[in-house]
């Protein structure tokens, strides 16, 4: 069984860029399970429903967050539309699982290919140099206890790489993939670790390269040389789909493969 996951889609160059690709990939590689980190689908910052609506029509079966989910107010209301146990898009949408207690949302959702596979995905967000959060290690343990299918796909949203490489290891033999996001950076250590688990430090953004991180360029340059704020904006130039499959056994999760993909216009 092939899994797709499409690393952080950054404004409308990202959505644009996954919308010319991800048909043909879809196709080519007989993805049964397509996963997208939309934090920053919205101009860089957040997402709206309108989006993640044409983000599940392009074949999207869950999406995926982390930092900037509540940049766009209207997503929660999205969100808490659809009841827990339901399988309606609102309810598609993860958001980090080890958030505060009680904010809106969640971390987990279990669902079932069109084949019947059972799967959940999970998001974690780190908790170095970022915003405070509960625990990832010990909040996706008992996440686990709660699931019951073999494929899981972890997305685990972070800045650091030891931390990211850290959960990999943390999370070996007990999930099909952990995938890192939220650096916009592809890594090249990609792997199957020795217990079965799918790893990468990052997919990668889907969005502008000819950018810092998908802002445009000039903007955090001006930051950096002057130390004044201003505002920031999506950058346009250079557009990347970055994505990574993972090959796995649906009956026990293991993964057996893992490919990074990474197409321009
Ligand atoms: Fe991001
Ligand atoms: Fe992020």
């Amino acid at each position: 069984m092939n899994i797709l996951f499409v690393g952080d889609i950054f404004g409308s160059a990202g959505r644009r860029i996954v919308r010319e690709h991800i048909g043909h990939i879809r196709q080519a590689h007989a993805v049964e399970l397509v996963i997208i980190n939309a934090e920053n689908a919205a101009g860089g910052f957040g997402l709206t429903p309108q989006l993640a609506e044409e983000l599940f029509d392009l074949g999207a079966d869950v999406l995926t967050t982390g930092n900037h989910v509540w940049d766009k107010r209207e997503l929660i209301d999205y969100m808490n539309a659809a009841p827990a146990d339901c399988h309606e898009r609102g309810r598609r949408i993860v958001r980090p699982a080890n958030l505060q207690p009680g904010v809106p949302g969640w971390g987990v959702y279990e669902g079932q290919t069109q084949s019947g596979v059972d799967y959940a995905v999970v998001q974690l967000q780190g908790c170095v140099f970022m915003n405070t959060t509960n625990d990832p290690f010990h909040a996706v343990d008992a996440q686990l206890k709660g699931i019951t299918a073999k494929v899981i796909v972890v997305d685990m949203h972070a800045e650091a790489t030891s931390e990211k490489v850290a959960m990999g290891w943390h999370l070996d033999g007990r999930v099909t993939a952990v995938l890192g996001t939220h650096t916009h950076i592809p890594t090249a250590d990609e792997r199957i670790l020795p217990g079965g688990t799918a790893f990468q430090t990052d997919v990668g953004m889907s969005g502008p390269y000819d950018s810092v991180i998908g802002v445009e360029k000039d903007l955090v340059l001006h930051k950096f040389l002057t130390g004044m704020p201003g505002k920031f904006e999506a950058a346009k130039g250079n557009p990347k789909m970055c994505a990574t499959l993972v090959t796995c056994d649906p009956a026990t999760g293991r993964a057996s493969h893992i490919q990074r993909i990474m197409l321009g216009e």
